[in-house]
């Protein structure tokens, strides 16, 4: 017989509490506790398919196998590369993003590619009737009989079904649809996500078998429900995008398999998703040439180089506090560079709206971006473009000063496969880059150098 007991768990964050409170003490998010009821039945006593498991007895690191560390090819390039070269047996890998994104579409080729190569693999889909899957299924061309498709919800069925079936890999759309029936809370809350999720991660790691889990994430981009299903899983990967582009970028967000900040970018067309090997070509295919306030930057992400056009407007302002946007770019980054053009270089920001945009949908981190924003800026304001053919890159310091930038040579090589003639670098890298670069590489160590020369 399992004891149930009220608990207040806040819906973001997890928090257990006894009591309710209008505010969660640990992530300060209002309104967020709720109560629910917990069954104290640990996991792996919950579903009869946990029997099976035999115990594991400790063994010398020596001892084990190579082999039990084999990736295998999901058929998707991009998505291999991310996973870190192929998908780990008995790996838990949960893929977030936005409604409508692309997370079933993606799921349902990688099962068919998996199954086509001789993987059994049973899709859950919670959300959609098996025929409306089928009739995705057909718009992708799926038709291997190794994959099997149920509709259900039930996470007790679904134990079930997969020690029927026993597949080497198991997708779940979604696990915020999926419930424990012994729990009474509702499908989507945090003990349902939480119950299910370890349940599915508990039988990845004793079944060997590989679990993908998809979990919708809100407007804010954090995963519905609680975040602690992260903390379980070995992989996130995050689906983003533009919903008005086709353009679609799967993110490692954690990985215990590979790096994170890898990307993989994919366009989605009428007959699923295809991957882009040459996302550089894309980001900069729509460029205007000769247009004030538009810089490239090679940036890179995860191993890659990637280059991306930086756009920014600047307007005069019609309010008392001018307006900073940022979009596919850090807000606080841009009101901080805005800050510093303004003091260091006397640029007059003061009365006028700064709006900065990275082209294409794609978002980028990294602060060697710096000195692109900057000259993008300092472009428009001065309506002066920068040439066709020129690149910048570097991180600015709270001194107008330019900072070294990593993998410098891997950048000049994209920048030059591109057919770029001139590259604006920190002057720093220059020092240990004895290497000839193929094309033109002038190093400045400050923002006022950059500008003199590419303004
Ligand atoms: P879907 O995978 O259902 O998104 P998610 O599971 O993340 O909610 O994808 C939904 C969108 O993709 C929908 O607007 C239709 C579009 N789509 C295509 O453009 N081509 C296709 O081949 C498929 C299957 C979907
Ligand atoms: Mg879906």
């Amino acid at each position: 017989m399992t004891k149930t007991k009220s608990i207040f768990i806040c819906q973001t964050c997890g928090y257990k509490s006894v009591k309710w409170a209008g505010k969660c003490p640990d992530c300060n998010e209002w309104n967020t506790i709720a109560e629910e009821l917990e069954s104290d039945r640990p996991a792996s006593q919950t579903f009869p398919i946990f029997d099976e498991i035999k115990t594991s007895e400790p063994k010398p690191l020596s001892e084990i196998g190579a082999e039990e560390a084999a990736r295998v090819k999901t058929g998707i390039n991009e998505f291999d590369r991310i996973l870190g070269g192929g998908l780990v047996g008995g790996s838990a890998v949960l893929i977030g993003g936005s409604p409508g994104i692309g997370k079933s579409t993606l799921l349902l080729q990688i099962s068919n590619f998996l199954a086509d190569s001789g993987v059994k693999v049973l899709y859950v889909s919670g959300e959609e009737s098996t025929s409306q899957t089928k009739l995705r299924a057909e718009r992708i061309g799926t038709r291997s009989s190794n994959l099997y498709i149920v509709n259900e919800t039930n996470i007790e069925l679904i134990m079930e079904y997969i020690k029927k079936l026993s597949p080497q890999t198991v997708i779940i759309d979604s696990i915020q649809v999926l419930f424990r029936p012994d729990i009474s809370s509702s499908p989507g809350s945090v003990s349902q996500v939480r119950e299910c999720g370890s349940a599915l991660v508990f039988l990845a790691k004793k079944m060997n078998i590989s679990v993908f889990m998809i979990g919708h994430v809100t407007k804010e981009g954090v995963l519905a429900g609680p975040r602690l299903l992260e903390h379980m899983v070995d992989t996130v990967l995050y689906f983003e995008g533009e919903s008005h582009t086709s353009f679609r970028i799967l993110r490692a967000f954690k990985n215990r398999f590979g790096s994170t900040n890898e990307i993989g970018v994919f366009e989605m067309t009428t007959n699923g998703l295809v991957e882009i090997a040459n996302p550089s070509s894309i980001f900069l295919n729509e460029r205007p040439k000769s247009v004030s306030g538009s810089v490239v930057v090679p940036t890179i992400e995860g191993s890659r180089p990637i280059l991306v056009e930086i756009q920014a407007l600047v307007t005069p302002t019609s309010l008392t506090v001018p307006r900073r946007q940022a979009q596919g770019l850090d807000y606080n980054r841009v009101s901080l560079l805005a800050a510093v053009l303004e003091k260091r270089l006397g640029f007059n920001l003061k009365t006028c709206d700064v709006f900065v945009n990275v082209a294409g949908g794609i978002r980028v981190n990294e602060p060697a971006v710096d000195l692109g924003i900057s000259l993008a800026i300092i472009s428009n304001l001065k309506e002066k473009p920068v040439q066709a053919s020129d690149v910048i890159i570097g991180e600015i310091g709270l001194g107008g000063e330019v900072r070294g930038v990593t993998q410098l040579g891997t950048r000049l090589n994209e920048v030059a496969r591109l057919g770029f003639k001139r590259a604006v670098v920190p002057k720093i890298n220059l020092k240990d880059s004895s290497r000839k670069s193929p094309i033109e590489v002038i190093g400045v160590s400050t923002v006022k150098e950059a500008v003199d020369i590419m303004l």
